[in-house]
């Protein structure tokens, strides 16, 4: 059964199209798309495989599991996979968020009303604030909480006692969490982009949920301009579908596929406009770069967070920048998808060097 305390999501109504953060249209066809065990989880292999042997080992010893940290980014189906714990694991999901827990008695109270065995799932559980974290703390180690009563010199700590749970954190930046924190995780996984073929996957999957008729190009045409993120390629596909049935026999092709995603001015990548125009200001104003993050954000305004959460894991996964300690590189690959000469400077040059070496 899955509780939701709390918003179960912040959804935003972001109008980018391959933004893999959860928006308002995404809500429905999430909750109908999402698998429900492992086996009919497409992708993220290791993660799976090291779930399921922790999973029956709790279950034969009758015992919780223990605390999990999923971390990657966005999009990848870290709430989906904390939903099929519990379901494995035969116990309810309560779901809530690091910015939605404002006060330790919210923490608290979320706590006391959990049943043995339950999941917690804390998605963004790098926002939360440091006097929060601290109920977790004991409450992660010892199963306990610790409560004053009173205020002043009669003021006195009193223990409650927790069931034994299992949280279950989700973050983009594993790097920001605290390290008390970070240790109280027994498991900790990373979750991967996905190859377009998992993905094209995954879009068959949905298509036949919801009785879209799609071919197997046409899925792959869709997945490789996913930027391998699942909740993007699900996006897609619907906003496919309705070019499909409006302006076409309704069957999703790779032609029909190519020509809608166009008009969406997504590119045989999945980059977008805000893509190109990063690209091509790191190439056109920073010379290819080295360019610090903060003074990239500055340039294309946007936040430092975003430009690291959510647009650089694919522009450096399909090898387009490079993160060095003196800031972000365009590569030769970028430059020749946008059309633009590659030439290479002295100073760059030797960057490069010192990346290959
Ligand atoms: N829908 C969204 N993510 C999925 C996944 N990993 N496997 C199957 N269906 C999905």
């Amino acid at each position: 059964m899955i509780e939701s305390s709390e918003p179960m999501f912040a959804p935003s109504d972001d109008l980018r199209m391959v933004s893999p953060e959860y928006s308002t249209a995404d809500v429905d066809a999430e909750l109908s798309l999402r698998p429900k065990s492992l086996d009919e989880y497409i992708g993220q292999d290791k993660a799976k495989d090291n779930l399921r042997i922790y999973i029956a080992a709790a279950r034969q010893r009758k015992e919780s599991l223990d605390h999990v940290l999923l971390y990657g980014p966005p999009g990848l189906g870290k709430t989906t996979l904390s939903g099929i714990i519990a379901r494995e694991m035969g116990v309810n999901l309560r779901v809530t968020s690091g910015p939605s827990i404002e006060k330790q008695g919210d923490l608290v109270a979320l706590l006391t009303n959990l049943s043995e065995g339950d999941v917690l799932f804390i998605d963004e559980i790098h926002r939360l604030s440091r006097n929060i974290e601290e109920i977790l703390y004991p409450a992660m180690e010892d199963f306990a909480v610790d409560i004053i009563i009173g205020k002043g010199p009669s003021a006195r700590s009193i223990r409650l006692d927790l069931p034994h749970f299992t949280l279950v954190g989700a973050t983009t930046r594993s790097g920001q969490l605290s390290a008390p924190l970070r240790d109280r995780f027994g498991v900790l996984l990373r979750l991967e982009l996905y190859t377009p073929e998992q993905l094209a996957q995954i879009v068959l999957r949905s298509a036949s949920i919801l009785g879209i008729e799609i071919d197997r190009e046409g899925a792959l045409e869709i997945a490789s301009r996913s930027r391998g993120t699942p909740r993007i390629a699900n996006r897609l596909l619907k906003r496919v579908r309705d070019i499909a049935q409006i302006e076409f026999d309704g069957r999703i092709t790779e032609r029909i596929a190519s020509v809608a995603l166009s008009r969406f001015e997504i590119d045989q990548l999945g980059l977008d406009d805000f893509d190109r125009r990063m690209l091509s200001v790191i190439i056109e104003k920073y010379n290819g770069g080295p360019v610090g993050l903060d003074t990239l954000a500055a340039a294309v305004g946007e936040e430092s967070v975003t430009l690291e959460d959510v647009y650089e894991p694919y522009l450096m996964q399909i090898g387009f920048l490079n993160r060095t300690s003196r800031g972000r590189c365009a590569t030769k690959a970028a430059y020749e998808h946008l059309g633009l000469p590659y030439l290479v400077s002295e100073e760059k040059s030797s960057v490069q060097q010192s990346l290959l070496s």
